[in-house]
């Protein structure tokens, strides 16, 4: 008997992460989901909640532990933009050091780690996916404006990441594909602050955003592996 592929969501509790869990599920495509946050999801059906911090390596190989291998697909879905009411920084004078560590921790060294702990759950044989969310103002090449220094910084770092680890799961794996992706403006917690100015037909909510995302992701090949694409399918230049 051919069992249904097995997908992982990191960051289920957040708007584009939960999203991702009921997408996949309305899909029926998935035996299982496995759906991580830093408050575990309730699990039901085919969705198995489970608990992951990503600023706690143990959390992470702890919950790939649990998942085991074949992994067909993992999405990334953690990140920050402001916490604790401190906004994104508009000047260099506005630069703090625990501020910008900390959303280097969340934004690039946390999904660095989800891919240490769950690239080696990727089949060797078949097709596999692993996408991160990223932020088109991680685009150096794309900076027009300035301003959200950390913000833009640690997401031009996980492009990175994404980059180096897209090389290197290729060697064992050359049907894989790890990209990073940008959902667009989409009203979650993390864009609430920031949506004034937003057209309404711009401001996806997390379902339509979870939508594009996914039809992405389906028509991306080997050759896509470690780029960074938009939500309307476009590549998005470092
Ligand atoms: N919304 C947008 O317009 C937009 C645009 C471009 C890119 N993005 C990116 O999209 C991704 C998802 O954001 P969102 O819009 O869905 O925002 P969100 O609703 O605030 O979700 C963010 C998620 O990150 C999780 N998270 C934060 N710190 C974490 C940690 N240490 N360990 C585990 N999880 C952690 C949050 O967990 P809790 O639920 O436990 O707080 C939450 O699940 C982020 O990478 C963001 O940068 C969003």
């Amino acid at each position: 008997m051919v069992s249904l592929p097995t997908a992982v969501v990191i960051g289920a509790g957040g708007g584009i992460g939960g999203a991702f869990v009921a997408a996949l599920r309305n899909t029926g495509r998935y035996g299982r989901i496995h759906a991580f946050a830093r408050t575990p999801p309730t699990s039901f059906s085919s969705v198995f909640g489970g608990q992951i911090n990503v600023t706690n390596e143990e959390s992470i190989a702890a919950a790939a532990m649990t998942v085991g291998s074949p992994v067909d697909l993992v999405l990334i879905a953690t990140g920050m933009l402001h916490e604790g009411g401190r906004m994104p920084e508009k000047a260099l004078r506005e630069l703090d050091a625990n501020t910008l560590a900390r959303i280097f921790e969340v934004n690039t060294i946390g999904p660095a780690l989800a891919l240490k702990h769950f690239s080696p759950l990727l089949p060797k044989d078949r097709r596999a996916m692993i996408g991160v969310i990223s932020a088109r103002v991680g685009s150096i090449s794309d900076n027009r404006s300035g301003g959200w220094f950390g913000y833009r910084a640690s997401k031009a770092a996980l492009n990175m990441i994404v980059k180096s680890a897209a090389i290197e799961i290729a060697r064992s794996r050359p049907e894989a594909v790890c990209v990073a992706l940008h959902p667009g403006t989409v009203d979650t917690r993390l864009s609430l602050p920031f949506q004034h100015g937003v057209a309404p037909d711009r401001l996806f909510s997390p379902e339509r955003a979870a939508r594009q995302l996914l039809d992405v992701i389906d028509g991306l090949k080997p050759i896509d592996t470690g780029k960074v694409f938009g939500w309307d399918g476009e590549e998005i230049q470092p």
